[in-house]
């Protein structure tokens, strides 16, 4: 199965522009040393800087994370280098849509039951509002509010990649692997340190530019997801661990050699 296939496919379908990977070291942008997301090469387009070629993209996008580095190694999720699979809308569909959409796209074309799905949602703080939207959305596509659960900024904010630039409140979607890879904790759910639940799917809503101090309303409301290829991988083959997926496994057989 070709997961990047299946994706850029189905939004495809769904209207959106296919792009390649920007390369790794990105161009004219002087915040970040390597890129870290898919919406990096956008930034442009969601400052309103320049016009996109279309108001909804997607793209499988070649990742290098520093902010992770210190978790590589010591998790069965994290990498250096993985690649990111992302819709993006400038001033196109928001909330409504992009929570639809990628509901759609695990439950009716990647066949993941709806049932092993939870979310995280944002809580607000300060000036930022707690993400009642899209609560309702979430539950208007099926997932049961007992799933819902809230975070605040530091979990379920993303952004800006470096110091300023484009961000939002996100809201993310978990895998449940099930009891049996849990710490077993009362307290365990989305968000917790054991294997139990896999952080696949960010779905961000950029509406602001950080300028260092404050965050502006930009031009538009718009979309960044991203997906780690490596991830939904690792769910679809059954395992919570990303080394253990067929993407690795050449790799690991050829150094077992
Ligand atoms: N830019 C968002 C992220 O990297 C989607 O998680």
């Amino acid at each position: 199965m070709d997961i990047r296939k299946i994706f850029l496919g189905y939004f495809q379908k769904n209207g959106h522009l296919i792009l390649p990977s920007a390369g790794l070291i990105p161009e004219n942008d002087p915040s970040v040393l390597l890129t870290t997301a898919g919406m990096q090469q956008f930034k442009p387009f969601y400052l309103g800087i320049k016009k996109p070629p279309k108001s909804r993209i997607a793209t499988v996008q070649k990742c290098f994370r520093t902010s992770d580095i210190d978790s590589v190694g010591y998790t069965e999720r994290h990498l250096t280098f993985f690649e990111m699979l992302g819709n993006f809308s400038f001033g196109d569909y928001f909330k409504e849509e992009a929570i639809k959409y990628s509901l759609d796209f695990m439950v009716n074309n990647l066949m993941i039951p709806i049932e092993k799905l939870w979310v995280g949602v944002f809580s607000g703080e300060g000036e930022l509002f707690a993400d009642k939207e899209s609560e309702k959305y979430w539950i208007e596509n099926g997932i049961d509010q007992k799933k819902i659960y809230w975070f605040d900024k530091k979990e379920n904010f993303w952004g800006p990649a470096g110091d300023t630039g484009p961000c939002g409140p996100c809201t993310e979607i978990y895998y449940d692997f099930g009891e049996k890879f849990g710490c077993g904790k009362k307290d365990c759910g989305p968000g917790c340190d054991c294997e139990r639940f896999l952080e696949i799917w960010n779905l961000v809503f950029t509406q602001y530019d950080y300028n260092g101090s404050r965050y502006i309303d930009l031009p538009s409301k718009n979309i960044d997801t991203g997906m780690g290829l490596e991830r939904i991988a690792a769910v679809l083959e059954g395992t919570p661990s990303v080394f253990k997926t067929s993407l690795f496994k050449e790799i690991v057989e050829k150094i077992k050699e």
